[in-house]
């Protein structure tokens, strides 16, 4: 379940655009479903949730297991929407030390080159920008271990994915015989160099739909398959995102509508950037995917939200600034868990005979570091709002796969409502093309 709670935005919103907009957001939300409005060739995401392909979920948990029981490593190979929402579902799940997780290792097996250690795989990106640094490190690191790769591309042909598997199918093919069966694409069905070099090598495919965009993908292969590795229950995941569809498709009171006309009054009352604000760590992975669904679908026409995102306390000693006094055309959304497991206690320290210690913090002696995030959370939310800040804000009771599948769908119906207010398509993304062919041009294609 997702709560919102909007009463700390409602004076910042223009008058005339208090009650103005249920039937029009209304009429978006119905557009979406109906698949009436602009870009509704694109909506394939919910066409996947509507009808579950459970053989295909068991396809790829199996898959999925043979990558953790034979690979040190799963290297995925991708940009933009083809690694943004396995990353983001990832690290929200993944333990902060991986020693929480891992089996046993078996000290012999450390030392056999090509065999896995028997821990659960590291997940790795590459592709994801142009840093030949960084894939002459990775490379260095993979050295030694069992390495699977799985290639996401749809078009095949993006630059940046393009040339680091090159050089990463170069390099496995020199150190694995069965490099064709630990190589995997996923693809479009039929189009693109990519599904021509998987057909000739023999790898193992899967199918990225047509009617689906990258940055709305994370619920097919694209994302299923490095989150079924990295050994979460795509399962849940998924039909965590098919519960929220529902709800949200039964109820045009649901607080999906309700947010997303929030965010677009604020925009035409001048609040021009919105920044998540996060307090665990791990949901800053969750910002990533966030933020480029909200800016590839919005941001177009010289309209749209600026997306970015922040995470407390760390940025609270930095962006916390500009939120407290900078130009006042940031609104903020507040994404909290509802528990946060953060049980651990501040200990209690010896007392000078005033009482005070030499931190000064006795104060906080004896309460849960979940206690202390609570008092920052409401803390700073009073405080951004007296500055000028409107704070909505959205809460998840736990962090786990079926509530984050939830969480995905959720966004992904409010940012195509979002589009529609704005009088975009939500679904295209014409404005990525432009540095492409700059690029291009100077590389001499
Ligand atoms: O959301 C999008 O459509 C983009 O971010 C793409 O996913 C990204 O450009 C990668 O494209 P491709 O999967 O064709 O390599």
């Amino acid at each position: 379940m997702i709560s919102l709670d909007l009463h700390r935005s409602d004076d910042f919103v223009a008058s005339h655009l208090r009650d103005g907009l249920e039937n029009r957001v209304k009429a978006a939300h119905r557009a979406i479903i109906n698949k009436t409005g602009a870009g509704s060739e694109w909506i394939g995401w919910r066409d996947v949730l509507a009808s579950p392909n459970d053989a295909l979920l068991e396809e790829i948990s199996l898959q999925g297991k043979e990558i953790r029981e034979r690979a040190d490593v799963l290297v995925c190979v991708g940009i933009g929407g083809s690694y943004l929402g396995a990353d983001a579902v990832i690290k929200a799940l993944s333990p902060y030390f991986r020693a929480a997780k891992d089996e046993v290792v078996e000290e012999a097996s450390l030392f056999e080159p090509g065999a896995s250690t028997g821990k659960t795989p590291e997940v790795l990106f590459a592709g994801h920008h142009l840093s030949g640094k960084y894939l002459t490190e990775l490379l260095d690191y993979l050295e030694g271990k069992s390495v699977y790769v799985n290639m996401i591309s749809k078009s095949g042909t993006t630059l940046e994915p393009g040339i680091a598997f090159r050089v990463i199918r170069d390099w496995m093919e020199v150190r694995f015989e069965d490099s064709s069966r630990r190589i995997m694409a996923t693809t479009d069905a039929e189009r693109g160099a990519l599904r021509a070099l998987a057909t000739e090598k023999g790898y193992r495919t899967h199918i990225i739909p047509d009617d689906v965009g990258g940055r709305f993908s994370v619920l097919t292969p694209v994302g299923l398959l490095p989150i079924a590795a990295a050994g979460f229950d795509i399962r849940s995941l998924f039909y965590g995102a098919v519960a929220m569809m529902k709800e949200i498709d039964t109820s045009e009171n649901h607080a999906a509508l309700d947010y997303a006309a929030r965010r677009y009054a604020l925009h035409e009352s001048g609040f021009t950037t919105e920044v998540l604000s996060v307090f665990e760590p791990s949901l800053s992975g969750f910002g990533g995917w966030w933020q480029q669904l909200f800016g590839e679908s919005e941001g177009k026409e010289h309209k749209g939200i600026f997306p970015t995102t922040c995470l407390f306390s760390t940025d609270l000693h930095s962006l916390g600034q500009y939120l407290q006094e900078g130009r006042r055309n940031v609104a903020e959304t507040f994404l909290t868990l509802g528990d946060d497991r953060g049980h651990i206690t501040v200990p209690e320290w010896d007392s000078d005979a005033d009482g005070s210690t030499a931190d000064g913090l006795s104060f906080v002696a004896g309460k849960t570091f979940s206690d202390v995030t609570q008092a920052a959370l409401h803390g700073t939310m009073d405080a951004h709002v007296q500055g000028g800040v409107p704070v909505q804000h959205l809460e998840i009771e736990r962090l786990d796969e079926n509530a984050l599948g939830g969480l995905i769908y959720f966004f992904e119906h409010v940012v195509a409502i979002g589009g529609y207010l704005l009088g975009v398509n939500p679904f295209d993304q014409p404005g990525v093309e432009a540095y492409k062919r700059a690029m291009y041009e100077r590389l001499g294609r």
